[in-house]
């Protein structure tokens, strides 16, 4: 019974937080391939170890940017709000766009929650505080801070995925919104094309409102294109190994 009981205790005792998450983080940064991983570890625990984890400014991921820059993958960026699932269920079946996520920064933090304690130099990944629960958690932040040297590098002919199915595509709380569309420059990108994903009850087409919001915060200089494209035909278009980038809208 001793023997029993010592043996579940060993093989339920979890694994300290911190390490199973930098498996986690190391693992994911190595499959892409990532070269010093560890370095990039290093770059991103600083920003939230030992601190408050609702004071964990946009500012603090700033050594992660510079120790894992974002290259410009001018004609191929592809943004989007809304639309989570049918852009990444597009980009990981024909590689003519990259999101965010699929670089190496997204990919690895996609998904995953932490946040440090004062005095502690751990990284936890329960209790932490919610996107919502106040501004400057680690989460937010990191998102916020991605996304803007994501953004910084757009090049070329740049794609924005939004939504046909809600009243606001070109939503006003959405980092697309807040951080990404501001920051395209008019010097390196030439035109942005939304393509307005719909279903079979189009809620809002590409007169709505909200995109003429939008085009007015666009840089001058920019070009702007809407396409309404059928959220069929961009999944019939992903499973088309014949079809090519510029036939799916
Ligand atoms: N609560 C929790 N998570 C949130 C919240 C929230 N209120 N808002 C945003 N997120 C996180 C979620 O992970 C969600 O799936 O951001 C993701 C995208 O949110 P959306 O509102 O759909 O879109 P948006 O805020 O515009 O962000 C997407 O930012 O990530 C970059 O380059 C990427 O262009 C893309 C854009």
């Amino acid at each position: 019974v001793v023997i029993v009981a010592v043996a579940v205790g060993v093989s339920l005792r979890q694994q300290p937080h911190q390490e199973e998450f930098k498996d986690t983080f190391i693992n994911r940064c190595k499959e892409f391939k990532g070269d010093n991983c560890s370095g990039i570890w290093e770059a991103f625990q600083q920003a939230y170890v030992n601190r408050d984890p609702c004071d964990v400014p946009v500012e603090a991921y700033d050594p992660l940017i510079a120790a894992a820059p974002f290259k410009p993958e001018c004609n191929r960026m592809m943004f989007w709000s809304k639309t989570k699932d049918v852009v990444h269920d597009f980009t990981e079946k024909k590689d003519c766009f990259v999101t965010l996520e699929d670089t190496l920064l997204g990919e690895v933090l996609d998904g995953l929650t932490w946040c440090g304690k004062k005095d502690s130099s751990e990284t936890f990944t329960s209790g932490c505080p919610g996107w919502s629960d106040c501004v400057d958690n680690p989460v937010r932040s990191f998102w916020n801070r991605v996304s803007a040297a994501y953004a910084d590098v757009a090049c070329g002919d740049v794609t924005a995925m939004l939504s046909g199915s809600i009243e606001t595509p070109f939503s006003p709380g959405s980092i697309f919104r807040t951080v990404e569309l501001k920051r395209f420059d008019s010097s390196r990108v030439n035109t942005l094309t939304v393509v307005l994903v719909t279903q079979e009850e189009k809620v809002a087409n590409c007169t709505n409102d909200s995109l003429k919001d939008l085009q007015m915060e666009l840089q001058k200089g920019i070009r702007y294109n809407c396409k309404e494209v059928p959220e069929s035909q961009i999944s019939a278009c992903s499973s088309d190994p014949t079809a090519s980038c510029g036939s799916c809208w």
